[in-house]
Formats: structure tokens, C-alpha cells, sequence
């Protein structure tokens, strides 16, 4: 099932040189924005919708959907904004950059004929302080495309216009939260503010705003040049296209794979990355990153999908899969998770201020009981209901799934 299908993100990876814009040209690029200038915004809104492409960034949003909210919210003066979220913060995720690092263009072609489909006039490409590569490739790709027309005053020729700037984040996890990065865009600190209002409706400097992830913006080239039934042929019934999957941990290759939805865990590691290293078996998985969810061997015929991991309890969140062998202490991996959550909450409230660094206490002591696993537990709930942004629930995924699958190991 995994060994026909067309790649979408990666499909130029090692292929040409991501510095050169010929090279991105010879190879199929512009193709879907060429065709896209040539279309009605709301033709490709729709075909977008069709394709059933859903966020990569981690809550699998339906990308049509917030096309057609921003495109629909009144904004002053007709003025709209893109923002790609290229923040990568969530633990065990690197398939942001393997786009920005050997194929940028592509990162910009999906940015502008998203902006096309909203009529934006401004963008933003918000990336992480340390990604060298990809600021570099990015910021020298947004040049030749301003000098080749492809960005600034009619694009192409087509009367449209468009602006792209890159914004660099300075190490603040929560800062990949999209209002919390709109505030950062906006030179305030990294502070969350509250939904709704959602970015579609009030985003930057108050104005509609189309926030995207790095990989969701590489799918949208695509789904315009090769249209939403070729691209809906790949992945699930409620899963479409492809997904890059980050897998980490003691298996012989590890590394980033660009793979239909529905791929099984036990396709991906033993047949994709080779299988466990040897001396290690494999006992479990992290599923999504620190605020993802553990899951056990029960989970090795389960399709990778959105739909199916719900129906489970699991999530896919970023395509973050870091492998537990059976050498993995989960309780040092647990304490690094909870001092994590501690480190980055941002302490604007209690709940998370104070329940973050309580539950970061508790996993330390050298005998978890019963009572301690009702309490981090409780403790969890309590934060999901009661804190102001989604920082403060990422705990409780990672607690209950971890005292599920690996009580005894705590
Ligand atoms: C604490 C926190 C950190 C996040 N970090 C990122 C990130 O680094 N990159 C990203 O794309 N989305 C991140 N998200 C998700 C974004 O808020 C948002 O859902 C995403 O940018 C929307 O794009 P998508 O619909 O294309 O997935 C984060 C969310 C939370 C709560
Ligand atoms: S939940 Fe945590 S990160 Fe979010 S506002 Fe409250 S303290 Fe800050």
C-alpha cells in the first residue's frame, strides 16, 4: 500500500539544488500557481475543501475550512495576512526543516497561492531561531522570487499581489502556539492570547489571518496542479494525502519518511526504518511528541490516521514517532516530558504555573503509588479544564497514557 504513491513534500528532496530557483522550475515548480492565478479564489477554496487535506502542525484542522473562514471574515481596508508556522518546537518533530532545508520554493509557492485564495496582501514565514539552513534557503528563496516576479507587485502577471517576510523565533515552545506567535510576530512578548477569537476572524494586528504549518503549505501545489481526486486517491477515508512521519528512538533508521496516511507503526518501523536495533525490542511508542500520547504494542496493526489513532484514545499531533525499547526507562523519560512542560509554561496562570511544576515534583519521587497516579492524573484534568491556553492541558495526554500502557514502570 505504501509503495505507489507520489511523494508531495519530499518529492525533490536531494534532487535539485534548493538555492536555485531554475532548478526548482525544471523539476515541476510554479506549475500549480501558475495555474492557481488563473483560477477564482473560491474555485481552489473549494478544491482544497474536496482534497480533504487536514493541518500538519498537530490538530489535523481542515485546511479548506480556514481558507474559506479567513477569505470570509471582514477585515479593514481588504487587509489579510499568511503566516507559516515553521516553529518546529514539539519534541522528536524534524520534518519542517527537511522542506525548508531541500526544497523552499515549494514552502513558497503553497504560502502565495494560499494567499491568493484569501486575497492577502502580506506574509510571514515564522521560524525557529536555530534552523540556520532554514533561514538561509528561505530568505535567499524569498529574494530570487521577488527578482523573478513570483513575489511583490503582479505576480506573474496576473494583477494579484503579494509580500513575504521571514520573522525568526527565539526558543519559546509555546511560541509555536498560533496566537502566541502572532503576538511574537507582532514584537510583544510570547505570551497566548485567549480563543476565541481565532486567527481566521482576529489574527495579526487584529486582521484575518491564515496561520498554515510548513508541511501543510507544501501539500497545497498539489492539490491545485493535480486536483483534489488525484490527491484524495492517497491516504484514508478521513485522513487524505501524505504525512511525514519523525522517527526516533533504537530502530536501524531513523529519520523522516514521507508516507501515505493509514501506513501502520509496525509498517513504519520494521519494514520503512529497518526494524529495532539489534539487542533492543520494542515495547511502545510516543505518539505526537511530549504532549502526544503512549501507546503499546496493541497499537502495531492500527492504522496511522487521524480517525483511527481518535477512535483509540492516541493522536498523530505533529508526526512526531519516538520508538520505547524494551532498555527505555519511561520514568526518566516522563521526568523529562513534566520538567519540559515546567520550563516552558510561560506562568501567566495558575493553573499550569503551579500544576506544571507540582506535577514535575511528584513524577520525581523514587515510588509512584496508586494515589500519586489518582492525583497526577486528577491534577491533569484540573489544568485541562482551567488553564488559558492549550500549553497548560498538553500534560494530561502523556499522564494518562503512560499510567494506561507503563504503570509499572513508574
Ligand atoms: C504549545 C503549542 C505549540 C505548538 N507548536 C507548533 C509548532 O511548532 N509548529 C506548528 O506548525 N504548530 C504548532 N502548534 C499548533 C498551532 O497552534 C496551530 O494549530 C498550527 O500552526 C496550525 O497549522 P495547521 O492547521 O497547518 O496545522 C502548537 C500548538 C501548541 C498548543
Ligand atoms: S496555560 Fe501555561 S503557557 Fe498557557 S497561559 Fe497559562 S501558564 Fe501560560
Amino acid at each position: 500500500m505504501y509503495n505507489s504513491f507520489p511523494k508531495i513534500s519530499l518529492q525533490r528532496f536531494g534532487k535539485i539544488n534548493p538555492q536555485s530557483i531554475e532548478d526548482y522550475s525544471a523539476n515541476g515548480g510554479f506549475v500549480g500557481l501558475k495555474k492557481a492565478l488563473s483560477l477564482s479564489p473560491e474555485s481552489i477554496i473549494d478544491s482544497i475543501e474536496k482534497s480533504g487535506l487536514k493541518g500538519r502542525g498537530g490538530a489535523g484542522f481542515p485546511v479548506g475550512l480556514k481558507q474559506k473562514y479567513t477569505s470570509g471574515s471582514s477585515a479593514e481596508n481588504n487587509i489579510r495576512f499568511v503566516v507559516c508556522n515553521a516553529d518546529e518546537g514539539e519534541p522528536g518533530t524534524f520534518k519542517d526543516r527537511m522542506i525548508m532545508e531541500t526544497d523552499p520554493f515549494l514552502l513558497i509557492e503553497g504560502m502565495i497561492i494560499s494567499a491568493y485564495t484569501i486575497q492577502a496582501t502580506k506574509g510571514f514565514v515564522y521560524i525557529r531561531g536555530e534552523y540556520y539552513a532554514s533561514i538561509e534557503n528561505i530568505k535567499n528563496a524569498i529574494k530570487i522570487c521577488y527578482e523573478k516576479g513570483f513575489l511583490g507587485q503582479n505576480i506573474c502577471g496576473s494583477g494579484y499581489s503579494f509580500e513575504l517576510d521571514i520573522a525568526l523565533g527565539a526558543g519559546s515552545y509555546l511560541c509555536g502556539e498560533e496566537l502566541t506567535l502572532l503576538e511574537s510576530l507582532e514584537g510583544k512578548r510570547g505570551y497566548p492570547r485567549i480563543k476565541p477569537p481565532f486567527p481566521a476572524e482576529k489574527g495579526l494586528w487584529g486582521l484575518p489571518t491564515l496561520v498554515n504549518n510548513v508541511e501543510t503549505f507544501s501539500h497545497i501545489p498539489f492539490i491545485v496542479e493535480k486536483g483534489h481526486e488525484e490527491y484524495s486517491k492517497i491516504g484514508t477515508e478521513g485522513s487524505k494525502g501524505t504525512k511525514l512521519f519523525c522517527v526516533s528512538g533504537n530502530v536501524t533508521n531513523t529519520g523522516v519518511y514521507e508516507l501515505p496516511m493509514g501506513i501502520t507503526l509496525k509498517e513504519l518501523i520494521f519494514d520503512i526504518a529497518g526494524g529495532m536495533k539489534e539487542g533492543f525490542e520494542f515495547k511502545g511508542a510516543l505518539l505526537g511528541g511530549a504532549a502526544g500520547t503512549f501507546i503499546d504494542s496493541s497499537f502495531l496493526d492500527v492504522p496511522l490516521a487521524y480517525e483511527t489513532l481518535k477512535e483509540k484514545g492516541a493522536t498523530l499531533g505533529s508526526g512526531a514517532v519516538i520508538i520505547i525499547d524494551d532498555k527505555t526507562n519511561l520514568k526518566e523519560m516522563m521526568i523529562s516530558i513534566l520538567s519540559f512542560f515546567k520550563h516552558e509554561s510561560c506562568g501567566k496562570c495558575v493553573p499550569c504555573r503551579i500544576g506544571t511544576t507540582l506535577l514535575y515534583e511528584r513524577i520525581k519521587k523514587p515510588q509512584l503509588n496508586e494515589n500519586d497516579f489518582l492525583w497526577m492524573q486528577t491534577q491533569a484534568s484540573y489544568m485541562v479544564k482551567n488553564s488559558l491556553c492549550p500549553l497548560g492541558q498538553s500534560p494530561d495526554l502523556p499522564i494518562k497514557t503512560v499510567v494506561k500502557f507503563f504503570k509499572n514502570d513508574l
